[in-house]
């Protein structure tokens, strides 16, 4: 805090000095030096650790590159935004003329006007820090101030200049039931492009965050790492490109593939923001600065803890029944968690939703199903002392339904082609361009809440990319990915205004929709259709560099896992579950009773860490990625006097020999209580209930036993441990 104060009136100081050439950004640990010369290009001198002395960059010889490098005039190097003039022109030059500080409650902002002194283009670059987060965003608005149209080529949000070296970069990839995986490699001469052209969700295949490691191949907990995130739901890109200069372009935006946009005269095109934050601390430091962020600026609810629940999918699938709902809640209620949630099949009048071929867009309950409606079983779910939740899927329609029936014009496609079907074969995308789409789906939340207010959740899920790539509505149909999202964020700003206080889940089919440009209306995202808890830790670690625990939807569920058909121990399943928001999706009916008495056990501990793990600190220590054959993680609290640590076994073969873990994050003086969480063996762990120093548990770590140690008929090959730390006084 006094070191910030201090950067802060030095920048102030600076500022006054060099007014004409620079502008400076600080955070509490990092510096972004501007070049904000009247007449010249807006460039990025430096971006890193905090400076003392800003003029040490310029002293040392470092180099200034572009920050929004404009088509045309200067094309040898890559772009950010690219015009095509009325009169055919390509070119686009963006001196600055302007540059603007101001002020807010975490930062300040910082806006540089440049404009094209041949053509009517005015683009404003906004850079906005917080502070306390190490966090910038960037973002740009294009203007044209012209009499005619013209056409965005490129409409980027910025770029990134970082120096070569070993530089290393980490990027998500996956498909459905793989999602979040992480991919590690050095960053070679050339272009790396990470892009995704889904349409509707965004995050199945690739993401759109990355970290940049300059210090050689990445570490969690040392070294110095960039991390980027496009804050963008829809189609993106993001662009790795070495220069010759011994310098690296990052650049980021909304995919341009096929996307031309037509500005109109007076029209200003806003992009979505790309933040960027810097650390010293490894991967897991850039993760906390995303995850501290998140937390509090761009995540719905993220200072609210969230409710352990039931989702009905796994357990029953499409069969919906009043008994059955009933069943379910009274089970979970037994269980200690707080929350109901009804998954798909609950709805259709003439088309009841049977299986995934028909109904969606008729969001009228199925009296065969439900013959008292959604009110019973939320009476129900207040009876067993839990809330209720209910699945939707708003943008999506099938053939048949009677929406469809009603408004064939509605779905994405062009109207002289046959339909190309998604899901279940008869799945279609509604056109959330067209508003009176939007006020349909603005209306099934308002019609569902209305006549039900007390559903406290709802899962809001969309299982189909955009896959005819025309909108009826539209004239332009370049502009379908930009319109389909502000269409979205439309009808969501309306539900969250009326809103403000349900939980809302994005799910699309898993993990499509984990991305920091949905969050601020959505609570929490599913992390995977794959529920295996194996495979989870693996997707769970990747998705956790750039997402907190408190928004990773991660349930408990039944062997053989219903993707991988892998059977894994319920501890282990439950271990695992736990280091995200925790959650089940299985029918307890089916379950013993020895086994619902763990969860039930693992569900009440839950809640005592629950602050920890939501709100902590993530350090995680041993990667899945590293084939020691344990992953291993850990979670600290702001005030270091609780920790959580993770260990999973990932390999079983006799005579394995595994790393002791080397904790992190404590504090070096702090005395810590162990006791073990979920516990199964026969015997308590050597230091259960010991108490040890913070610095002991970071330069050794704990001795952790390679097998759970139960009773012979019960012994299998999986093992893991949770152990709670808290600091005795
Ligand atoms: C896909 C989701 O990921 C699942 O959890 C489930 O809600 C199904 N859709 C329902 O159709």
């Amino acid at each position: 805090m006094k070191k910030h104060t201090i950067i802060s009136l030095f920048f102030a100081a600076a500022f006054a000095i060099s007014a004409q050439a620079q502008t400076v950004i600080g955070t509490k640990n990092t510096t972004l030096v501007l070049d904000t010369k009247t007449g010249g290009d807006l460039g990025i001198a430096y971006y890193g650790a905090a400076l003392d002395d800003v003029q040490s960059v310029f002293d040392a010889g470092f180099r200034s590159h572009r920050a929004y490098a404009p088509f045309g005039q200067h094309s040898a190097v890559d772009y950010t935004i690219a015009v095509t003039h009325p009169d055919g022109n390509k070119t686009l030059v963006l001196p600055i003329v302007d540059v603007k500080e101001e002020a807010w409650e975490g930062g300040k902002i910082v806006t540089v006007t440049t404009k094209d002194p041949v053509y009517p283009v005015v683009v404003k670059n906004f850079f906005k820090s917080y502070e306390q987060q190490d966090l910038i965003e960037t973002w740009a608005e294009i203007g044209n101030d012209g009499k005619k149209p013209l056409t965005l080529g490129r409409y980027f949000s910025g770029s990134l200049p970082f120096r070569g070296g070993d530089v290393w970069i980490s990027t998500l990839y996956g498909t459905w039931a793989n999602e979040g995986r992480v991919n590690t490699e050095p960053l070679t001469r050339g272009y790396k492009v990470i892009k995704n052209t889904d349409g509707t969700r965004n995050s199945h295949t690739a993401h759109a965050e990355a970290m940049i490691s300059l210090d050689g191949k990445p570490a969690e907990n040392s070294g110095r790492v960039i991390g980027v995130a496009l804050e963008w739901g829809g189609d993106y890109e993001l662009r790795f490109k070495s220069n010759d200069d011994d310098y690296n372009m990052f650049y980021a935006g909304i995919c341009d593939e096929n996307s031309e946009y037509i500005l109109e005269k007076g029209e200003r095109f806003t992009t979505p923001a790309l933040a960027y934050t810097y650390s010293a601390q490894g991967l897991s430091g850039v993760s906390r600065n995303f995850h501290n962020w998140g937390r509090k600026y761009r995540l719905a609810h993220g200072d609210k803890e969230r409710k352990v629940l039931l989702n009905s999918w796994e357990g029953v699938y499409f069969d919906i029944n009043e008994p059955g709902m009933d069943q379910m809640m009274g089970d979970i209620a037994s269980m200690g968690g707080e929350l109901f949630v009804m998954d798909d099949g609950w709805f259709g009048d003439k088309y009841p939703r049977l299986t995934d071929n028909s109904s969606l867009g008729d969001w009228i309950v199925d009296r065969n199903k439900l013959p008292h409606g959604i009110g019973w079983l939320v009476e129900h779910a207040t009876q067993h002392g839990i809330k209720f939740g209910i699945w939707i899927e708003p943008e999506m329609t099938n053939n048949p339904s009677e929406l469809y029936e009603a408004h064939p014009d509605w779905v994405l496609g062009t109207p002289n082609r046959p339909n190309d079907y998604g899901r279940g074969g008869t799945q279609l995308v509604l056109d959330m361009c067209n508003p009176a789409v939007q006020d349909f789906v603005v209306d099934v939340v308002d019609k569902i809440m209305t006549e039900n207010p007390q559903i406290d959740y709802i899962k809001w899920d969309a299982n189909m990319p955009v896959q005819s790539r025309h909108s009826k509505y539209l004239k332009h149909q370049g502009h379908l990915e930009v319109e389909y999202w502000r269409g979205f964020a439309k009808a969501c700003d309306r539900i969250r205004a009326k809103y403000p206080d349900i939980t809302i889940q994005c799910c699309a089919s898993g993990g499509g929709r984990a991305n920091w440009g949905v969050l601020p209306w959505f609570d929490e995202f599913w992390v995977s259709d794959n529920t295996d808890a194996l495979q989870r830790v693996y997707m769970q670690w990747g998705t956790s560099y750039f997402f907190p625990a408190i928004a990773m939807a991660s349930h408990i569920s039944a062997t053989p896992n219903h993707t991988v058909f892998r059977t894994t121990a319920l501890k282990y399943r439950i271990d695992v579950a736990m280091s995200g928001r925790l959650g089940m999706e299985i029918q307890p009916k089916n379950m013993t009773e020895e086994e619902k008495t763990l969860c039930r056990n693992a569900i009440a501990q839950y809640k005592e860490i629950r602050p920890v793990v939501q709100f902590g600190d993530i350090y995680r220590l041993v990667s899945p990625y590293d084939n020691k054959g344990i992953a291993s993680m850990m979670y600290v609290s702001e005030e270091k006097d609780k920790a959580v640590f993770y260990w999973w076994k990932l390999e079983n073969m006799y005579d394995s020999h595994f790393p002791r873990v080397c904790m992190a994050g404590l504090d070096p003086c702090k005395q810590y209580r162990v006791k073990e969480l979920n516990r199964v063996d026969l015997q308590p762990l050597k230091f259960e209930g010991k108490v040890f120093d913070g610095l002991f548990l970071m330069q050794n770590g704990l001795e952790i036993p390679y097998s759970n140690e139960v009773e012979y008929h019960k012994k299998n090959d999986w093992s893991s441990r949770v152990l709670y730390l808290e600091e005795v006084k």
